[in-house]
């Protein structure tokens, strides 16, 4: 049976100067759950983050962790924290000891642990997210893609159950993103629940079961990165994009070309080569005459526009002579 690790009731805040920031939060996340929420900028994705350690409390309604309405009291606040460890979208927020290894060690020490387990917990949480060797480095000297690791460091290090990073992979390079995701992906494998905010819908569709899209902090669309990058409508309003690969199929079947709208580049990959085989140079025909017919005629002229389309005929006749001596071939 699944737990219900984090669920609100009708939460909504509003900032000490007037700024109505989420209004009627319901949400529910169950334990192990990968669970991405996207929103444009200030639809109210590090408002709500705030609200899953008790940092903010809401103005109405409630949060329960792990079954339990969050109490706002120092004994209570520590338990939700040890439970729940946020990522800052800013390590500069987040970093703040004189050297890397202080840094990372802070909040393990904080729970009284003792100094061998403190060490061994900050090796482990640094070699996680490949910092070790830079130990003894000011955090401000670093560059801000390993000042992003060692924030994560940090909070690994207190090894929580639920693990919330705000937008983990921005300003990372492609190679940063690719060390983050497995970190994400191996404490997943280890049942931790993850919750990340981020705009890049590439990253969110391949880590993702659950996703919930935020909107002038209203929940406007939550179900599977299926269901949410399907869903032109939510998409618009929510000013977000489908992934490329999903942009480019949706655009191929909207022209006529018999293919599924997939997500990520490899399912991309799949569905095109499954889509080109004997067909493709019908299809291509068909979107030549269906879409850019008018514009070629006018371009090539009409003797020129026939001439191209007699080729491209033959050269399909000649494909598909190709493909069936290959399988005669095989057959033999
Ligand atoms: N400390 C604050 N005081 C007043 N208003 C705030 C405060 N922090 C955020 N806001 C406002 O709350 C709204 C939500 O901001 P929030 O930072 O949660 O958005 P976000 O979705 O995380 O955006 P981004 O993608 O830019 O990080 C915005 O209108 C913002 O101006
Ligand atoms: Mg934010």
């Amino acid at each position: 049976m699944t737990r219900t690790i984090i669920q609100t009731e009708n939460m909504c805040f509003t900032y000490p100067d007037g700024t109505s920031a989420l209004h009627n939060i319901n949400i529910a996340i169950e334990e192990g759950e990968r669970v991405a929420i996207v929103g444009s900028n200030g639809a109210g994705k590090s408002t709500l983050f705030a609200h899953f350690n008790g940092i903010n409390q809401p103005t109405s309604g409630l949060i329960k962790i792990d079954g339990k309405p969050a109490v706002y009291e120092k004994k209570e606040l520590l338990q939700i924290r040890q439970k729940v460890g946020i990522v800052f979208q800013n390590p500069d927020d987040q970093l703040f000891a004189p050297t890397v290894v202080e840094d990372v060690a802070f909040g393990p020490m904080n729970l009284g642990l003792s100094e061998e387990e403190v060490d061994e917990r900050v090796e482990e949480a640094l070699e996680m997210v490949g910092m070790s060797g830079l130990e003894k480095k000011a955090p401000h000297h670093l560059s801000g893609g390993q000042k992003k690791r060692v924030a994560i460091a940090g909070i690994l290090a207190m090894r929580p159950e639920i693990m919330v990073l705000d937008e983990p992979t921005t300003g990372l390079d492609p190679k940063g993103v690719e060390q983050i995701m497995e970190i994400l992906y191996k404490l997943s494998h280890e049942d931790m629940s993850i919750i990340i905010a981020s705009h890049d819908v590439e990253m969110v569709t391949q880590f993702a079961d659950k996703i919930f899209v935020l909107h002038e902090g209203q929940i406007i669309g939550q179900g599977t990165p299926e269901e949410i990058f399907n869903n032109y409508e939510t998409l618009k309003k929510a000013h977000l994009r489908p992934p490329k690969s999903a942009e480019l199929l949706h655009m191929l079947k909207s022209n006529g070309v018999s293919c599924d709208v997939k997500l990520t580049v490899e399912e991309a990959y799949h569905e095109i080569l499954h889509t080109i085989g004997a067909e493709s140079f019908h299809n291509l025909l068909h979107l030549i005459k269906n879409q850019l017919h008018h514009r070629l005629l006018h371009e090539l002229g009409e003797e020129n526009y026939h001439k191209m389309l007699h080729i491209l005929e033959e050269e399909q006749i000649n494909h598909q002579n190709s493909i069936t001596h290959q399988k005669f071939n095989n057959h033999e």
